[in-house]
């Protein structure tokens, strides 16, 4: 094999050094308090059953796409279920993108121009940060969750550059603080200055909302957002994505979006598997099996909270209400020991380490699921009790 170039085995090593060295790990079958299958739907037998249905019914019999969906990637499912995507979300059209993260560039890259400028949280997620540096318009942070500090960065660009269109971007649950922003605020701040809002729902469908429709859907009408992105990836147990807004802006990243425009199409399989998760939370668990639940995942939820303050861990937490807690532990190396420390014990909680996250703020993340049982969650939380009085003593 011809080696690594000399750099990047230095950069290499550098990660291993601080701790932070990145492996795939080993699937296991400990108690899951890290997957994004908030609602059990990957290992969901009826929706298996109900996404081999739809193929069967539709008469349809291809592995793959088989080329992208400006060509000939362009299945009959595709139609079907960005209809039905339209009508569950309550909006004007949706697109379909093979992940997130292509959602993300390609709408980051493609919609803001020259001249734009890009306002965004700074934590947003990897793929939000890597679209915006692809586009052409200029683009600057917000402290975190701070509607007076993005507030005082429209001020800012509207004295200097009085054209520019303003594109204000946030996650209605960030994925590494399991926080929501004040979304109505950052609505009611956008329409009051013309400015185009664009709300990441990866981690809310699936968990807020009736039958899932996510955060954003809940709280704000939905003409005041330019553009939703959601994936299927997480709480929907499948994979894609899909960006909501207008029939124009549809049609917009269809010519545009370079991510939706290069890439083969999703196999009818994975198109199947997402009609088949909305149908099961449209009927609310009526068709088939009864699914846990989106009633059972806030249970759990609000049992994890209230076993927190009464374990006197609420301290160590960052406050969230969403599928997605974590405890503040600094440092990758300990950060790590006490991740291994709850696999031994058979919980599997992933440690979030720096560079994912900023030094000092490493975290350990708890997912938590419709599956989870209380028992479960009480003897992960007593075993994390033992672990930090043992670091305070
Ligand atoms: C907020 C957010 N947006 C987008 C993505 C990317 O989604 P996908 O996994 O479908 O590529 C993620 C994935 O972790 C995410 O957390």
């Amino acid at each position: 094999m011809v080696e690594l170039p000399k750099r990047l085995q230095i950069k290499l090593s550098e990660r291993a050094t601080n701790n932070a060295l990145r492996q795939l790990p080993i699937a296991n079958h400990l108690i899951d308090f890290s997957s994004n299958d908030y609602l059990g739907f990957a290992r969901d037998e009826a929706v298996f059953k109900m996404a081999s249905e739809i193929l069967r019914n539709e008469g349809i019999r291809t592995n793959g796409a088989t080329g992208s969906r400006l060509l000939t990637g362009n299945s009959e499912l595709y139609g079907q279920l960005e209809a039905l995507l339209a009508k569950f979300y309550d909006t004007e059209a949706a697109l379909v993108f093979n992940s997130g993260y292509d959602a993300n560039i390609g709408f980051f890259s493609s919609v803001p121009q020259r001249g734009d400028v890009v306002l965004y949280d700074e934590l947003c997620h990897a793929s939000i940060r890597d679209g915006i540096g692809m586009s052409n318009a200029q683009h600057y942070k917000f402290k975190h969750n701070d509607v007076e500090d993005l507030y005082r960065s429209i001020e800012r660009v509207k004295s200097k550059n009085t054209d520019s269109i303003i594109y204000v971007v946030t996650e209605s649950v960030f994925s590494m603080d399991g926080d929501a922003p004040d979304l109505e605020a950052l609505a009611i701040l956008c329409k009051a200055n013309g400015c185009y809002l664009v709300v990441d729902e990866a981690h809310a469908v699936g968990v807020y909302g009736e039958k899932g429709e996510g955060l954003l859907h809940q709280l704000v009408q939905q003409d005041k957002v330019f553009a939703r992105i959601i994936t299927f990836g997480k709480a929907m147990g499948c994979h894609g994505a899909a960006i909501l807004g207008s029939e124009a802006l549809k049609s917009y990243l269809v010519n545009f979006a370079r991510s939706f425009i290069y890439t083969t199409g999703l196999p009818p399989h994975s198109l199947a598997t997402i009609l088949a998760v909305h149908q099961r939370l449209e009927n609310n668990g009526q068709v088939g099996t009864p699914f846990g639940g989106i009633q059972t995942l806030k249970n759990n939820i609000q049992f994890f909270n209230a076993r927190l303050i009464a374990l006197g861990l609420e301290q160590y937490f960052i406050p969230s209400n969403s599928a997605i807690h974590c405890c503040l532990v600094p440092g990758n190396k300990q950060v790590k020991y006490w991740s291994g420390q709850l696999r031994e014990k058979g919980f599997d909680v992933k440690p979030i380490m720096s560079p994912t996250v900023p030094k000092g703020q490493e975290r350990l993340r708890f997912c938590i699921h419709s599956y989870n049982s209380e028992n479960q969650i009480n003897s992960l939380l007593l075993h994390l009790e033992m672990l930090v009085h043992l670091s305070e003593k």
